[in-house]
């Protein structure tokens, strides 16, 4: 095999849970761009069906899927028409989460509503569907690979009223080594992924504070805020047999914040 090869998603059949989002479907284009034919799953079936567009004009073949991945049922249905559609199913990428910046509050004061509503967001929706993905991966017997987003948030405290984010993207993090663990004898890698501010909608209010943006760029040794398209490599990396031997990492994609802290 060449070696350039080794990133190679040729054969592959991916499902992008949240893949209407900024980043999913930036990450739904770049896993296509690879050769992995891409299911995109997300609660509204007008932005699935745009990331399924970016899918195609990557070269390769999207299917939209509308779903609720919080939801048992809508996650399995969603790997059962994957597996219908394409035959198979060898990653799923979680990119369902956020919402830190809507809901602010002092630590000592957090809603129990917002709370649970960042948990269910980010934790639930990460669980849901990479349970319903990896039965049917140990299943098919192939082995395969999960991605989640996690955050630099998930080791760096920020003085912004994160608490239930911060312990969301925690978990995810925690998560991804004890499913690392636990489905290596599977041949199933997880990985995770650690962005910091990546220039998309869910954060724009934070970065149109000028004040706010000078000072989380002024920590990032790059000197600028991620992009979506800074999130594609890393991704392809990590879900292909390049990283046949890297599991349960938690790779920062941060322009060297956490490097420096
Ligand atoms: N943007 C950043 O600066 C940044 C930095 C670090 C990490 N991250 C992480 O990266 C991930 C993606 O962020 P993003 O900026 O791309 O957010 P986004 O644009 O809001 O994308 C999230 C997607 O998830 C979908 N979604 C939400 N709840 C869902 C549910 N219950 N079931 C199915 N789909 C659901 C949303 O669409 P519907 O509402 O239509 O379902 C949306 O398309 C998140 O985990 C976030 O925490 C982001």
């Amino acid at each position: 095999m060449a070696q350039l090869d080794l990133f190679s998603l040729g054969g592959r059949v991916a499902l992008v849970s949240g893949g209407g989002g900024a980043i999913g479907s930036a990450l739904a284009e770049g896993l296509a761009a690879a050769g992995a034919r891409v299911a995109v799953s997300g609660r509204t079936s007008e932005t699935c069906d745009a990331a399924v567009e970016r899918v195609r004009s990557a070269g390769s073949e999207g299917l939209a899927l509308q779903g609720d991945m919080t939801v048992e049922a809508d996650a399995d249905r969603v790997v059962a028409q994957t597996l219908e559609r394409f035959g198979r199913l060898d990653i799923v990428v979680n990119a369902v989460g956020g919402g830190a910046g809507q809901v602010l509050h002092p630590a000592e004061g957090y809603p129990r509503s917002d709370w649970d509503w960042i948990m269910e967001l980010n934790v639930r929706s990460t669980v849901v569907p990479t349970q319903a993905a990896v039965q049917s991966m140990i299943a098919a017997g192939h082995g395969g690979a999960v991605l989640n987003l996690s955050s630099v948030r998930s080791i760096l405290g920020i003085n912004a009223g994160y608490s239930a984010y911060v312990a969301a993207k925690g978990a995810i993090s925690s998560l991804t080594r004890q499913w690392a663990t636990e489905w290596a004898r599977y041949g199933i890698r997880v990985n995770a992924i650690m962005p910091t501010f990546v220039d998309t909608p869910q954060v724009a209010s934070l970065l149109a504070d000028a004040d706010f943006k000078a000072g989380v760029v002024s920590r990032i040794p790059l000197g600028r805020v991620g992009e979506t398209k800074d999130l594609v490599g890393p991704a392809i990396f990590l879900c292909s047999a390049a990283a046949s031997f890297v599991t349960g990492q938690i790779l920062g994609v941060d322009g060297g914040l956490t490097a420096t802290q």
